[in-house]
């Protein structure tokens, strides 16, 4: 698995994600959703530079100029529910791509006892597509695996991209397990340092879904 850590090029993706971590700001959640859509955008458009682009012709009112344009057929695959706003923000730049979605949950436990349950999956046809999956929160990695596992059922990928916004140490070898060939790449906002005995993210955010749409029973 190829790792692109976007955090190493400063850019405006690291004020975004320093409102998404900053406990002063975080609670407004309007803002929060807005910054994950904002770095799903940036991320998209990063992504963007590795699909395949042929020459087409483009009739403008005034004569014809020649672009290049991508044909590859994206399909946008996003965990529930903290995945959503970033999932807007990759379909404000792949304004064409289907989307799936699969519903998994953290059930209480900790460390390696942590179990993921999945109750819902809709996907298109994943044959020969290029499929991003996204998800904020790369933790001990369990819930990409095990959405992964659910999202396959729906056909092979020609290209898989997973997109988080922070992953931790756990998380990326969890999936360099899982994806050890090259065609898969990872990419990431930022990667700290560890996870912390109930399996979140330190320094981290805190819970992305809590902070999104409010507290669960
Ligand atoms: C969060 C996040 C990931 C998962 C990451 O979801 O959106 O899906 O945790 O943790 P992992 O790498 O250890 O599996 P959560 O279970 O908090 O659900 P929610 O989005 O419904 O709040
Ligand atoms: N899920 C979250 O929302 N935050 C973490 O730190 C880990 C998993």
């Amino acid at each position: 698995m190829k790792i692109v850590d976007l955090s190493r090029q400063a850019s405006a993706l690291n004020h975004f994600l320093s409102q998404l971590r900053d406990v002063n700001m975080q609670n407004d959640r309007l803002r929060f959703r807005q910054n994950l859509k904002r770095i799903g955008r940036v991320m998209a458009y990063e992504l963007s530079k590795t699909l395949s682009y042929q020459e087409q012709a483009i009739t403008t009112p005034l004569g014809v100029k020649q672009a290049a344009l991508s044909g590859d057929r994206i399909v946008v695959g996003t965990v529930l529910r903290a995945g959503l706003s970033l999932h807007e923000g990759f379909l404000s730049v792949f304004d064409d791509a289907d989307s799936a979605f699969v519903a998994a949950y953290r059930e209480e436990g900790e460390g390696d006892s942590l179990k993921v349950r999945l109750e819902y999956r809709a996907a298109p046809c994943l044959d020969g597509s290029t499929f991003i999956m996204v998800d904020p929160m790369l933790a001990t990695g369990g819930s990409l695996v095990a959405a992964h596992r659910a999202f396959l059922e729906a056909g092979t990928p020609k290209h898989l991209h997973i997109c988080v916004v922070i992953a931790a140490p756990e998380g990326i070898a969890a999936l360099q397990k899982a994806f050890p060939s090259d065609d898969v790449t990872l990419w990431t906002a930022a990667i700290d340092e560890r996870l912390n005995e109930k399996a979140y993210i330190v320094p981290g955010l805190g819970d992305a879904g809590d902070l999104c749409f409010g507290e669960k029973i």
